[in-house]
């Protein structure tokens, strides 16, 4: 069985004043039936890393660099990530491979570093809504998965995350049917890479996920839990989304 996991990813947004709203999932969560991980912006991992010690709440990086240091100002090795007290790391979000140009083998060497640390890394795929309407939606995932994961993963060492990048911040959610139609054949790409393990691999959903949809969503085969970002800022969002996974 693949235990779920809920995934809040903050992207650039979060300060001191947002530890209140960890503190208050943790309170709600004592013991969850499910992971939980919210990966806050780099300023806050020690932080959160440190009032969360007594709770089941991991914390993650949202992105590392490939080498493990060097003059690459501005960059952050997988190791700091680490010593920060993060458990996790995101690669290969969209808006990384948007707004910095990360290719597939990009996010392949980060992966090999964030392993190395001992980072689980939370590696993204999606297609745009050009390549949807093009029909090339599962060439694309297909391509990314194979192309950012390194042969070396398994399992415990990696998520992979689905989110469409049309789905992202705009409220659209594919259909049911596209999202299983997609994990399905992720599902199958991974089994076929990596035998009996791919078959533990946790596959999130991501995109627009909110309490009111979430059921809905985690009823969906091969989907293992979500990466959530609007809705993962409040606690009293992304608690009904921690619930429905409980429950699914
Ligand atoms: P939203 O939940 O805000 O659509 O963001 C999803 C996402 O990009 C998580 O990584």
């Amino acid at each position: 069985m693949r235990r779920k996991l809920a995934a809040g990813n903050w992207k650039m947004n979060g300060t001191l004043t947002s530890v209140t709203e960890v503190m208050t999932l943790c309170a709600t969560h004592k013991d969850p039936g499910v992971d939980l991980l919210i990966c806050p912006p780099a300023t806050m991992i020690r932080t959160l890393g440190t009032a969360t010690t007594d709770h089941a709440m991991h914390i993650g990086g949202q992105d590392c660099h490939a080498q493990a240091s060097g003059a690459h100002t501005g960059d952050i090795a997988a190791r700091m990530l680490a010593d920060a007290g993060a458990t996790h790391v995101i690669l290969g979000h969209s808006e990384r491979r948007a707004d910095h140009g990360e290719t597939s083998a990009d996010v392949h060497a980060k992966a090999l570093a964030a392993h190395d640390a001992n980072l689980t890394a939370v590696i993204c795929i999606g297609e745009t809504l050009a390549q949807r309407e093009a029909g090339e939606t599962l060439d694309v995932v297909t391509a990314q998965l194979h192309d950012s994961t390194p042969d070396s993963a398994t399992s415990d060492t990696t998520v992979i995350a689905y989110e469409p990048v049309w789905a992202i911040g705009t409220g659209k959610v594919p259909t049911l049917e596209q999202i299983g139609e997609v994990h399905a054949a992720l599902r199958i790409a991974l089994t076929s890479r990596f035998g009996q393990d791919g078959d533990a691999f946790r596959i999130l959903y991501g995109g627009s996920v909110k309490g009111s949809n979430a059921a809905e969503i985690f009823a969906v085969p091969d989907v293992d839990g979500a990466l959530v970002g609007g809705a993962s800022l409040k606690a009293e969002d992304f608690s009904p989304i921690i619930t429905a996974l409980e429950n699914a």
